[in-house]
Formats: structure tokens, C-alpha cells, sequence
């Protein structure tokens, strides 16, 4: 062979290698997550539920070799999600987006799924408006108006008349407070007082010595889960609240389970509503928590069940597709999807494209020794009332 024809086989090899590879092409799937920051443990929890969901589920779907792609957005930083989720649809061409600890980052992803036509999965981030900012978008994990408005029916019916109002300063928490108001004060209730907490280092003390000084018989608050949670806990039982006969109550956040047992016995008692507990009774969450506990040696909460379920979502999208991922069609697959999650089962609701689940009452005790969420009582079918 001359040296020409030589380059023409190896070229025409090389083009024959490629379109072969073509029908086998890795499904990409780009998660924008807060890895480094302030948030870390948020993302960390997605990524480990997404991580168990396909060592579990195998890492092959319709044929296609499932590929993550992490994205490290350093925090509430829309900028750098929105860049980054600009690269994952044009330099790395995605077949789906997934992620979303913050609310900022989600929302500064919306404009361009929507452009570059990308089905997008949110994995945690909970202010509801959200999903409606894009066709392509859905939401797996929860809105804070569906896990705020039992806590303040639960509160009214439990004799809570006066409650002061504390959350943090951005969406979910906007969301949170607005729901909360509104329920809790159409039932009779009164609200005594009212801040929010900046979402950058906040400083609880000064808020807190001022929710005693009020005498409220409860405060109702929002803090995005992981450190200040332990913070505010921290003040909660320095300040002595729980000695004042001050209750706390609110969704889940404050009290989720990865900093459950970094607060301490100061969370007993504490009521709270959300849609997870690594102590949820059922055999599919036994089996869920103890994988993921010998995995990754902590202890599984509702950010990491959002993760484990956006895969889910995933992975029968791309079953359903036959492994040809389309967006419209992607969509439809989605709208009215039924998974069966650790948190118990859940619907995609086909018009809003948001979640619908059972948002359950529980309260801080010890089991074997250790503190969890128990659930004693739920509200079934709860949608997004919107705020
Ligand atoms: C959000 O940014 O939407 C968010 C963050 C932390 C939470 C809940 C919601 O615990």
C-alpha cells in the first residue's frame, strides 16, 4: 500500500469506528450541583442518591451507557449555573439536565433548557414557581407551600394561636413564610413577629434572643438544610426557647436527618412536616437507607431521595424512548409518571409537571438510640397550592 492509500483505510477505519459507535453513544446526563461551599452537603446527598440509583439500577440504559456529568456551581450563584448549564448543552450536548440544589440556580437554568430544548429534572431546589419557567422542566422533590401549608393546619389544630416567623432570605423561604402566613392566619392564628435571615452566613443570635423577648408559644421557620440548621439549634438551646415554652415547628429543613444527630437531644419534641424520613416505615425505604448507609456512611435525607428519583425519571424516559431522547417526547413520558419512591409513591402532575406526594407530620425522638423524624400522621395526594 502507498502511504496515501494507507491514510484512506486508516480514515475510512476511523469514520467506520465512529458511526459504529454512534448507535451506542453514552447517555450524558449533566447535573449542576453546589459541590463546593457554603452547600456542599446539599449536593453531596443528590449526587450519592443519584450514585446508589444507578449502582442499583445498573449503568446501562436501552442500550445506552449512562455518563454524569458534575458541574460545580460553588453555591447560590445563578451566573455560573447559567454558564455551566450553557456548556452541557452545547459543548457536551446533555441528553438531560438534572441537579438544582439553590433555587437561584434552577431558575437561572430555565431560560436556556427551554432555548437548547433540553428535558431538566430538579432534584431538590422548592420554590414554586420554578417549573413554570420552562416547558421542560419537572420537579421530583417537593415546594415549600406543599410541605408548609399542613405544618400550619397541624398548628392550628394543636391549640398554636401565637407564632413568630423566621426564614431565610430567598425564594424557598419567601415561599415558606407566605404559606405559612396565610394558612395559619386564615385558621385564626396570629403571627407576632416576622424576620429573615440573610442566606450567606447568617448570625441567628441576635434574632433569636428577639423571638424570646416576643414570647410567642411557637416560631415557624425555614432554613435551607445542612449548617444552619445545627446553627440555629445551637441558639434555640443556648437562649434556653424550649425552657420559655417555646415550640418549634415548620417543614423538615431544620431538623433533616444528615444533621440530625450533629443538633443533639435539643431536637426532641420538635414537630415538623416534610415528604421524607430515613425512619419512614417501608420496606422499600429499609432496603433505600441501609444501601446508601453502607455506601456512603451517613445517613440518607430527603435531598438524597430527590436525586435517587430524578434518575428514576431518567432512566424510564429513556426506557420509554427506546434510548432516543427527544424533549417533547421526554416531556410526555414524564407528565403523570408514577414512581415508586423510598419516600413512598409520587405522581408527576401531568399539567403543572411538578410533584404530588404525601407530605407527612413528625416529630424528633429516639429510635435504637439515635434521633429520627417519626411520622405519625399524613396528608395524602398534597400538590403544589402555589403561594
Ligand atoms: C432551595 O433553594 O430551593 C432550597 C434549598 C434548601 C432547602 C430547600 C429548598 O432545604
Amino acid at each position: 500500500m502507498k502511504l496515501k492509500e494507507v491514510f484512506a483505510a486508516a480514515a475510512a477505519a476511523l469514520i467506520g469506528a465512529v458511526t459504529g459507535a454512534n448507535a451506542q453513544e453514552p447517555l450524558k446526563i449533566g447535573a449542576v450541583l453546589e459541590v463546593t461551599g457554603p452547600f456542599a452537603s446539599i449536593a453531596k446527598q443528590i449526587e450519592n442518591g443519584m450514585r446508589l440509583y444507578i449502582a442499583r439500577h445498573g449503568d446501562t440504559v436501552a442500550g445506552r451507557k449512562v455518563e454524569l456529568i458534575i458541574k460545580d456551581s460553588t453555591g447560590a450563584q445563578p451566573d455560573v449555573a447559567k454558564r455551566l448549564v450553557t456548556e452541557l448543552v452545547t459543548r457536551d450536548k446533555v441528553d438531560f439536565v438534572v441537579g438544582f440544589g439553590l433555587t437561584p440556580n434552577a431558575m437561572a437554568a430555565a431560560p436556556v433548557v427551554t432555548e437548547a430544548k433540553v428535558p431538566t429534572i430538579i432534584m431538590n431546589a422548592a420554590t414554586s414557581v420554578i417549573v413554570s419557567k420552562s416547558p421542560y422542566m419537572a420537579r421530583v422533590s417537593m415546594t415549600l407551600p406543599q410541605v408548609t401549608m399542613p405544618i400550619a393546619q397541624w398548628a392550628v389544630k394543636n391549640k398554636i394561636k401565637r407564632v413568630y416567623s423566621l426564614v431565610s432570605d430567598f425564594g424557598p423561604g419567601l415561599d415558606a413564610e407566605a404559606t405559612f402566613k396565610k394558612n395559619f392566619t386564615a385558621a385564626g392564628g396570629e403571627i407576632v413577629g416576622e424576620v429573615r435571615t440573610p442566606l450567606k452566613n447568617p448570625d441567628f443570635g441576635p434574632f433569636i434572643q428577639r423571638i424570646k423577648d416576643a414570647k410567642p408559644e411557637a416560631v415557624f421557620i425555614f432554613l435551607p438544610a445542612g449548617e444552619q440548621g445545627i446553627s440555629f439549634m445551637k441558639g434555640y438551646r443556648e437562649r434556653g426557647l424550649a425552657e420559655a415554652g417555646i415550640r418549634l415547628i415548620g417543614p423538615g429543613d431544620v431538623v433533616e436527618d444528615d444533621i440530625l444527630e450533629a443538633i443533639g437531644d435539643s431536637a426532641l419534641g420538635v414537630v415538623t412536616t416534610h415528604h421524607y424520613s430515613a425512619a419512614h416505615d417501608s420496606p422499600l425505604n429499609r432496603e433505600y437507607v441501609k444501601a446508601y448507609m453502607e455506601r456512603f456512611k451517613i445517613r440518607p435525607n430527603f435531598m438524597s431521595v430527590g436525586g435517587y428519583d430524578g434518575m428514576a425519571v431518567v432512566y424510564e424516559v429513556t426506557r420509554k424512548l427506546n434510548g432516543k431522547i427527544d424533549a417533547d417526547k421526554a416531556m410526555e413520558v414524564i407528565k403523570g409518571m408514577k414512581i415508586d419512591s423510598p419516600r413512598g409513591p409520587i405522581q408527576i402532575d401531568p399539567v403543572t409537571r411538578d410533584v404530588v406526594q404525601t407530605v407527612y407530620v413528625r416529630k424528633v425522638e429516639k429510635k435504637d438510640g439515635k434521633l429520627f423524624n417519626i411520622e405519625f400522621d399524613k396528608f395524602e395526594n398534597v400538590r403544589d397550592p402555589g403561594t
